[in-house]
């Protein structure tokens, strides 16, 4: 049953718990998401970010997809996630990460999205909440959630409430929710996205505290989201460099501290990065033991150009063999339908 993210949030901010939010890039991850989610009898948000509905829609070069082309890939996945969840008793959301503009927003929901990220936290505060508002005011006419961010996540310092500091100012965090009503709100505090996020890195839950209690305090209602939070599994990155591969400086955040976020009005984890490594390490391990598969006339290209990526770990620039399948999840041989089960 596919709902708004907010219903999905709101349980988790009642229940003080964090909900997963997971990346995907194919039709086929969609399906396995759910599956996981189901065995654990938990809801479910999947999300597609910008460039995910570019590679969806059938951009192998998705960095530069159109807005027909976004608008084509959330068909794909809103269909995907509807025809493997409509029998499903979990609440599903389906949620764009990392929308760029109105427009992004616009092809997700038209696709069948039932959120959109959108994110401003480049801009000055000011155009970050005209942004934000306008998006809002578009998504909630339509019954689609809405999440903002207000941070930078790169660039961590130490001085937490600094004037300058680039961690989410928990004061500028209220006003921000006030002026957009926007549901969510990604923040920075101490998170990276990618794979390098140094060697130590610390979530600042006094952030999230700070936040939610002044909101407690102002009777405001809003969630709060950690992007940047995969944990990067050494085993998985020891195997892929084992297979060959080449990712240096990996370092992830340490899972006790996402479970205490979760405790401190974080209500939402985004990870993309994880599934990512481990595709690339499934992948890498098939073809490792099985030399027809590396010949394979349908994925045999795959292992080229996995050997020819060894630092790269985003499966989209492997799987562009077999982008029929991506898209629409019709799988035409046995050796795609292996490569399906990495993905
Ligand atoms: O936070 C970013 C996500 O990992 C999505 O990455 O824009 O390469 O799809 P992407
Ligand atoms: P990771 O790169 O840590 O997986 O973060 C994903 C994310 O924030 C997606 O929006
Ligand atoms: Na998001
Ligand atoms: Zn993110």
């Amino acid at each position: 049953m596919l709902v708004p993210m907010r219903a999905i949030l709101d349980a988790a901010d009642k229940n003080d718990y964090a909900q997963g939010a997971f990346n995907v890039n194919a039709v086929c991850q969609a399906k396995a998401v759910i599956n996981v989610h189901e065995m654990f009898r938990s809801p479910a948000i999947l999300q597609g970010a910008d460039l995910a509905n570019g590679f969806m829609g059938g951009r192998t070069d998705f960095a530069n997809a159109t807005l027909e082309d976004k608008k084509a890939g959330a068909k794909n996945i809103a269909a995907a996630v509807k025809k493997y969840g409509t029998d499903s008793r979990i609440p599903i959301a389906l949620h764009l990460d990392h929308g760029r503009n109105m427009d992004s927003c616009i092809a997700a929901i038209e696709g069948g999205y039932t959120s959109v990220m959108i994110d401003g936290s480049s801009l000055p505060f000011d155009e970050n909440v005209e942004l934000t508002r306008e998006v809002v005011k578009y998504a909630h006419e339509r019954g689609v959630t809405v999440e903002g961010e207000l941070g930078v996540l790169a660039g961590v310092e130490d001085h937490v409430f600094a004037a300058n500091s680039t961690y989410t100012n928990p004061l500028s965090a209220i006003e921000f929710f006030r002026k957009t009503k926007v549901d969510a709100l990604a923040i920075s505090y101490g998170t990276m996205h990618g794979a390098n996020k140094g060697k130590n890195a610390v979530i600042r839950k006094e952030i999230a505290i700070a936040i939610k209690e002044c909101m407690r305090h102002e009777g405001m209602e809003g969630y709060l989201v950690s992007h940047g939070s995969s944990t990067v599994p050494r085993y998985i990155v020891d195997e892929i460099n084992a297979l060959g591969g080449e990712i240096t400086n990996a370092y992830g955040i340490d899972a006790n501290q996402l479970i205490e976020a979760g405790h401190c009005g974080i209500n939402k984890i985004n990870v993309d990065t994880d599934i990512r490594l481990a595709v690339t390490r499934n992948m890498k391990e098939l073809f490792a033991r099985d030399a027809a598969l590396r010949n394979s006339a349908s994925v045999g290209a795959i292992y080229e150009l996995l050997e020819k990526n060894k630092s790269a770990f985003d499966p989209r620039v492997f799987i562009t063999p077999i982008m029929d399948t991506v898209m629409y999840g019709n799988v035409p041989d046995e050796d795609v339908a292996r490569i399906c089960q990495c993905i």
